[in-house]
């Protein structure tokens, strides 16, 4: 187990936020994340996947451990389809193109996700129609405190938009060491209702698009609208996208009949977040260091120094204004992190 102490965090994390971890530990087995894990006394650690879907308010005092399992391995196979089951650690976009180039349908949508395998099922990870829960098979997980290994099933997951029970009941109370998916070898099941990856379908005069088309237009559309974390520090979407009753949601649209949104079921309807940021006049706006992205307002920026403090003020300044223009409230979807010694 190599401890490093006082190390600065920025290359783990997206947004390249320069927080410090007291000490530091990546583990690439099981067996040194169980000793990792017993090596605490008095202290929760930080759980450090990809890194992808965080703010860092804060310098971490304690152990961050950094999760880098690796491997893909065949869990089972028939005529139809195939389970992989693969390695927390992994980067969640080199899987997704794994399966593309061997013809493994399911996660094509999902192409381009920043972040890592092991975090995706925390928020049911999503995009263009498609969620991990459509893919997920089960997840095998290790107990921070007794060291126990479980295996949740699909069910146990509890999944909903941008949620599970990894967000709830079964907050910091796991460790996701590897998931398996189930994956199409034939009949793939493709969602192209998307209206910017029909377009570019179209566009290209692809009639029977395979996973191999549907992938690389969703990269086109991720790589126009969304910032390159290895150029901008961004953590995708900060906000979720807020349901509102139909009721609310019919007021609104006779003043913004322009207003986008999704039917939800017969009551409540989702409105872009993005779109309301947008209308409180944020998109493009830039404040030091920290700003809001000129081609999607929903995902914040870092320029290049910005302070997790600093990103923070500025999703609260725009939560506050989206909430005096609609009276809606739109909660972040990055999980944000501070010292718990704080
Ligand atoms: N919109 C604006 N202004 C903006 C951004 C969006 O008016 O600055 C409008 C768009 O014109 C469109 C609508 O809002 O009518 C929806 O925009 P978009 O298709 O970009 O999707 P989104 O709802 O903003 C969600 C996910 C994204 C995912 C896309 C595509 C959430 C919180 N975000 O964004 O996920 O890629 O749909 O499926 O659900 C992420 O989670 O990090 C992420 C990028």
């Amino acid at each position: 187990m190599n401890l490093q102490h006082n190390v600065s965090l920025k290359d783990y994390n997206t947004f390249g936020i320069s927080a410090k971890a007291e000490s530091f530990v990546s583990v690439t087995t099981e067996d040194e994340l169980k000793e990792a894990l017993s090596s605490i006394i008095d202290s929760t650690p930080f759980i450090l996947g990809g890194g992808s879907n965080m703010l860092l308010k804060t310098d971490l005092s304690g152990l961050v451990i950094h999760i880098a399992l690796k491997g893909i391995e065949v869990f089972d196979e028939n005529a139809d389809y195939i389970w992989l089951k693969v390695a927390a650690g992994e980067n969640w976009h080199e899987f997704v193109m794994h399966c593309v180039n061997l013809e493994y349908g399911g996660v094509e949508n999902l192409a381009l996700i920043p972040g890592n395998v092991g975090t995706s099922p925390v928020q049911n990870i999503g995009a263009y129609g498609v969620e991990l829960k459509d893919t997920f098979f089960s997840c095998t997980a290790i107990h921070r405190e007794t060291l126990a290994e479980k295996t949740f099933s699909l069910s146990a997951c509890k999944f909903g938009y941008r949620d599970s029970i990894f967000k709830n009941e079964a907050k910091d109370a796991y460790i996701i060491t590897s998931v398996t998916f189930k994956l199409s070898k034939t009949n793939h099941k493709l969602h192209t209702e998307y209206g910017a990856i029909q377009d570019i379908l179209k566009e290209q005069k692809i009639a029977n698009p395979g996973i191999k088309d549907i992938a690389e237009a969703v990269i086109t559309i991720r790589s126009s609208k969304l910032p390159d974390p290895a150029v901008l520090g961004n953590s995708g979407s900060f906000f979720k996208n807020p349901v509102i009753s139909k009721t609310e949601f019919l007021k609104l649209q006779q003043t913004h009949p322009e207003i986008p949104f999704y039917t939800v079921d017969d009551d409540f309807i989702k409105v872009p977040a993005g779109w309301l940021i947008e209308q409180a006049g944020f998109k493009g706006k830039r404040f030091g260091d920290a700003g809001v992205h000129s081609k999607q307002a929903l995902v914040l920026v870092n320029y290049n120094n910005a302070t997790g403090a600093e990103i923070w003020d500025l999703a609260i300044r725009i939560q506050q204004e989206v909430q005096q223009l609609f009276n809606i409230t739109i909660q972040p979807e990055v999980n944000i992190i501070e010292d718990r010694t704080i």
